[in-house]
């Protein structure tokens, strides 16, 4: 692949150069920053091209590597990183993984182990070009948050697999909607998508909804019926509350996943199809096959790529932006006009812990929407479970994260300095009032000598320092 455009990140002139020569001679056309803060002002300002590639340095002066890689794949989701980094530890690595980064280059390294890296690296970004724009803009699978992200990101990764995949989540995270992505983003993205709930079929009619059956196979079959896998053939089954499936059907289940041949019910010719498999499920597989109520071996079959629907709590941030595409929703139907929400119900809603995750927040602005009598919401429009539960749920953890998102949406860094500082302070203050302002006291209140206490006081500015 060539002729693609690479950014260096590297305040280390000398290396930016090599990577810059090396890759020109590959007919790349590489463009050069000393500084993190130097690529994302030109990602703004689109001086440059935007990059199919981005190779960064871990640590430089300013933002890191890794800040990098964060700030730049939110708005380019699908952006390969390759960060590079002159200690070859373990902590850098699984740093870089949770980052998202794609891969991670140990200085100093070979220019070939460069140059392919960078090559596998195109191959799955140019794949996806297409793959995640349809993904979270017209999707209406919404997410800015970092764990959604991780999601389309993924999502993007699987573009180019027929794999099977294991969707797990908590009730209402998503699933469904994560596996119709999937789908549509598939090479099979023409082929038929089937989908059959485990769960909501009895599992006596289950072998026949699936495998199908042959005319008198049992009472009642009056005609051949085709079942789910073969209507699949060559496309896509998604098989919902996977859990829920019998023990007997596992193992057929097992049997066409691993040979792709199976028997219709009563029938003597074999039939084979080619399926892709998306499974999902709420359950804990684990504790399933631990109980010998999943077979182990379907269970690994099945989750040889999993992907993991976040509950809504862990990602509060995109509460607003769910409420309003769902009011948005509600607006075009015929003769309504589109509500909105108070400061004060939004706060609320985005502090409450959503056991019933994005499928409760939809029906509650549904009823609320609707039971309103004013096109702004109010606080007295809630119902009132959410109260009750947030008083026993949210604590000053909740209240915490609700803080440091917010002023992390809001594009403030350093957090650790400001909300570290607040926190502090709160706590010498408690200790403080506590003792009645002896220094002493409160210092072993805290944990801290004196002489940190008296320190700490001078720094936060807290009066008695
Ligand atoms: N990220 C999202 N953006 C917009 N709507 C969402 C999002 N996630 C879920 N929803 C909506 O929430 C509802 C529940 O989603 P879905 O049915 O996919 O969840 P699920 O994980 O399959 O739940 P269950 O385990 O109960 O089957 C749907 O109406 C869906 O459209
Ligand atoms: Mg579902």
């Amino acid at each position: 692949m060539k002729g693609e455009t690479i950014w260096v990140v590297d305040d280390d002139t000398s290396i930016a150069w090599v990577l810059d020569k090396a890759l020109t001679k590959e007919g790349h056309h590489v463009v050069r920053f000393e500084s993190g803060e130097a690529a994302l002002s030109s990602l703004v300002s689109k001086e440059q091209p935007e990059p199919a590639v981005m190779l960064s340095d871990i640590r430089m002066s300013g933002m890191t590597g890794f800040e990098l890689a964060a700030r730049v794949t939110r708005s380019l989701p699908d952006l390969p990183v390759i960060i590079m980094t002159a200690f070859g530890d373990l902590d850098s690595a699984v740093d870089a993984y949770k980052h998202g980064a794609f891969e991670y280059l140990t200085k100093p390294f070979d220019i070939k182990e460069m140059t392919s890296l960078v090559d596998r690296a195109l191959q799955k970004s140019v794949g996806h070009s297409d793959a995640l724009e349809v993904t979270p803009a017209n999707r209406l699978m919404l997410g800015e948050s970092a764990p959604m992200q991780e999601v389309f990101r993924i999502i993007g990764r699987l573009s180019a697999s027929e794999m099977n995949v294991l969707i797990r989540g908590e009730s209402g995270t998503g699933k469904e909607l994560v596996a119709e992505a999937i789908f549509r983003n598939s090479p099979r993205s023409s082929k038929p998508l089937v989908a059959i709930n485990t769960a909501a079929i009895p599992s006596e009619l289950l072998e026949s909804e699936l495998f199908g059956h042959e005319k008198g196979a049992f009472t009642g079959a009056h005609s051949r019926h085709i079942g789910r896998f073969e209507q699949a053939d060559g496309g896509t089954l998604f098989l919902d509350e996977i859990g829920d499936m019998p023990a007997g059907l596992q193992t057929r289940l097992l049997r066409v996943l691993s040979e792709g041949r199976f028997y219709r019910v009563g029938g003597r010719d074999e039939v084979s199809v080619n399926v892709r498999v998306i499974a999902a499920t709420n359950q804990n597989l684990e504790g399933l096959v631990e109980d010998g109520r999943f077979r182990g071996d379907l269970f690994h079959r099945l989750n040889v790529i999993s992907l993991q629907t976040p509950p809504l709590r862990d990602r509060r941030g995109d509460i607003p932006l769910l409420i309003n595409h769902f009011l948005s929703n509600l607006s075009r139907e015929p003769g309504a006009e589109k509500k909105h929400c108070s400061p004060e119900v939004l706060q609320i809603l985005q502090s409450y812990s959503w056991p019933g995750n994005v499928r409760e927040l939809e029906n509650l602005v549904k009823r609320v929407s609707v039971l309103s009598p004013s096109t702004m919401v109010q606080v007295e429009d809630l119902p009132k479970e959410l109260f009750g539960e947030q008083i026993n749920v949210s604590g000053w953890q909740d209240a915490l994260m609700l803080t440091a998102t917010e002023q992390l949406q809001s594009g403030q860094q350093g957090l650790m300095q400001t909300l570290g500082a607040t926190f502090e302070t709160t706590l010498i203050n408690a200790a403080m009032a506590e003792t009645k302002g002896h220094k002493q006291k409160a210092a072993i209140l805290l944990g801290w000598g004196r002489n940190t206490l008296t320190r700490k006081l001078k720094q936060l500015g807290i009066s008695g320092g």
